[in-house]
């Protein structure tokens, strides 16, 4: 069995490429190993996938542990639907890459997204109108404080918009190990999103060609991780109440604002960044990306606290012009 390593880089472990050091990080292949190295692993825990939603902001004192669980494996198939149980450390875009080469559809408008199956589950992630709870039948996670395995069913996990049970600190105790989908045998395009039904025009897409679309998309957006450090979108899009969002439509007609349920409005947090004036703007090596101002960018070299420091601008600027409250999707540690 590998053993933990001491005084480790994290800077191959972030998106964000912030150049900070656990005292220790340990890789595991398996659960079993997992489970026979916990009760030596210096605490605290901080359990990472691909780092690609982390912001560290200093040096982490405890043990960094990542995931290499494989497989792709499955479970079930009755000709209309198929469960696929797969390892947290698979990444989610080979995930998405293989459901399709087996016939097995419902995660294509999902294709691209950085980041490993493991921490989709607890990211709830989700893009071009899809997100990935809608498709996850249970979590098999090893709770790090009994050493014992607990399975969370979909209901269980309090999914909701980018949110779960497990992104709660109470919760962190909970390491997944592998996620059980339960994917289509019947091909149905989801082009709901419009950006993604004018790629195609009205005709009908095999779900290869929505892969396609969706990465093109996503590549005329995103930053490359591997040439400007980033973490996808840094806020939320903000939900307000119906009233709120009137009085700002009164001003802005154009903004936009789609229905969040029971009274509620989502509004568009890179509209809000962009109308308050930082879109391409930047505070020292921490910028706001020219093509999409969700998106925080490392210049070259910033640290997490200058990444963290244009945040707090950001949003204490958007309160200012639109009394709203951005709040941040990246976890910051
Ligand atoms: N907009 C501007 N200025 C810009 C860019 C966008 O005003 O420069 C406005 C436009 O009005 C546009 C709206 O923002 O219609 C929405 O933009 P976009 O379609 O890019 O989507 P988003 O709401 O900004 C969300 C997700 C992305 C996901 C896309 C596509 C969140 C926090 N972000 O962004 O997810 O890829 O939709 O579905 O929900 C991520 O989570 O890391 C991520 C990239």
């Amino acid at each position: 069995m590998a053993d933990p390593i001491r005084g480790h880089s994290l800077l191959s472990h972030n998106t964000f490429a912030i150049d900070v050091k656990a005292d220790w990080f340990f890789e595991y292949g398996s659960e079993e190993e997992l489970l026979a190295a916990l009760p030596r692993l210096e605490r605290p825990l901080l359990n990472i996938g691909a780092g690609s939603n982390l912001l560290f902001c200093s040096d982490f004192h405890g043990t960094v542990l990542h995931s290499a669980i494989p497989g792709f494996e499955i479970l079930s198939d009755d000709g209309e639907s198929a469960e696929v149980r797969a390892g947290a450390g698979l990444n989610w875009d080979s995930f998405v890459e293989r459901c399709i080469a087996n016939g097995l559809y419902g995660a294509e408008n999902l294709s691209g997204i950085p980041g490993e199956v493991g921490a989709s589950a607890v990211q709830n992630i989700g893009a071009y109108g899809a997100e990935v709870c809608r498709l996850i039948s249970e979590v098999r996670t090893v709770d790090a404080e009994s050493g014992e395995i607990r399975v969370f069913k979909a209901a269980e996990c309090g999914y909701a918009y980018r949110d779960s049970i497990f992104k709660r600190p109470e919760n962190k105790r909970y390491i997944v190990t592998s996620v059980v989908f339960r994917l289509s045998r019947v091909w149905k395009p989801n082009l709901g999103y419009r950006a993604l039904e004018q790629a195609f025009e009205g005709r009908t897409p095999s779900a290869a060609e929505v892969r396609e679309a969706v990465i093109a998309l996503r590549d005329s957006k995103l930053p490359d991780p591997k040439v400007l450090g980033n973490a996808g979108s840094f806020f939320v899009n903000p939900v307000v109440p119906g009233p709120r969002a009137d009085t700002l439509s009164l001003l802005y007609p154009d903004m936009p604002r789609y229905s969040a349920g029971e009274g509620l409005v989502k509004l568009s947090a890179a509209w809000l960044i962009d109308n308050a004036g930082w879109k391409g703007q930047s505070i020292g090596r921490a910028g706001v990306y020219e093509k999409q101002p969700l998106v925080l960018v490392n210049l070259g070299g910033a640290t997490g606290e200058e990444i963290l420091n244009l945040a707090r601008t950001i949003i204490a600027d958007v309160y200012d012009k639109f009394a709203v409250e951005l709040s941040m999707e990246v976890n910051r540690i």
